[in-house]
């Protein structure tokens, strides 16, 4: 396979970190996440970024991460759950290599992500407000190369299935 950048996007719960880190293992590539990039950049945690500056300052942080993303070559990228949800985002992932949407049912993905906890986003909103965002969301994540469904799968099954997506791509391509 060639040295392409894999980046996973999907709302918060896909399991972008977990199958990131393994697929990268499998890939023996390096994984690298968004979120970890902003936190190494500013020094603050996400969740004091989003207390004490707000949402669009995060949101500004993330821009720089994606324009600091060019740099890389053969990664697999995790980005956090909003980054695709901005004009033009999409467009300039896809220009950074395979892009593949992790697409759960939004019970699924919330229990995953309320067990892992720390997600500002869930903080404070009604569950009618937290559907209205996935629901808002979900038009950008479709702009991916690749969308895997993930339902009821374990993290050895849905790297499988990026694995075999990206096969499939390559041999359309060669
Ligand atoms: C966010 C998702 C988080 C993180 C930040 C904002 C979002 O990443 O980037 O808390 O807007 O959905 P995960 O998708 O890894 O939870």
């Amino acid at each position: 396979m060639p040295a392409e950048n894999v980046i996973l996007v999907g709302f918060m719960g896909a399991g972008k970190s977990v199958c990131g880190r393994l697929l990268a293992r499998r890939l023996g590539r390096c994984f690298v996440e968004t979120d970890d990039m902003i936190v190494a950049r500013d020094g603050r945690a996400i969740a004091d970024i989003f207390a004490q500056d707000g949402e669009e300052t995060f949101r500004r942080l993330e821009a720089e991460a994606v324009e600091a993303l060019r740099l890389k070559s053969g990664d697999v990228i995790a980005t956090g759950g909003g980054l695709p949800c901005r004009e033009g985002r999409m467009a300039a992932l896809r220009q950074l290599g395979t892009v593949v949407w992790l697409r759960g049912d939004l019970d699924e993905l919330l229990e995953r992500a309320r067990r892992a906890g720390g997600r500002p986003m869930l903080a404070g909103r009604t569950p009618e407000e937290i559907a209205a965002l996935h629901r808002a969301r979900e038009p950008h994540y479709r702009g991916a190369h690749v969308t895997i469904d993930t339902g009821g799968l374990g993290v050895d099954q849905v790297v499988a299935r990026i694995l075999a997506a990206l096969r499939e791509r390559h041999a359309a391509r060669v």
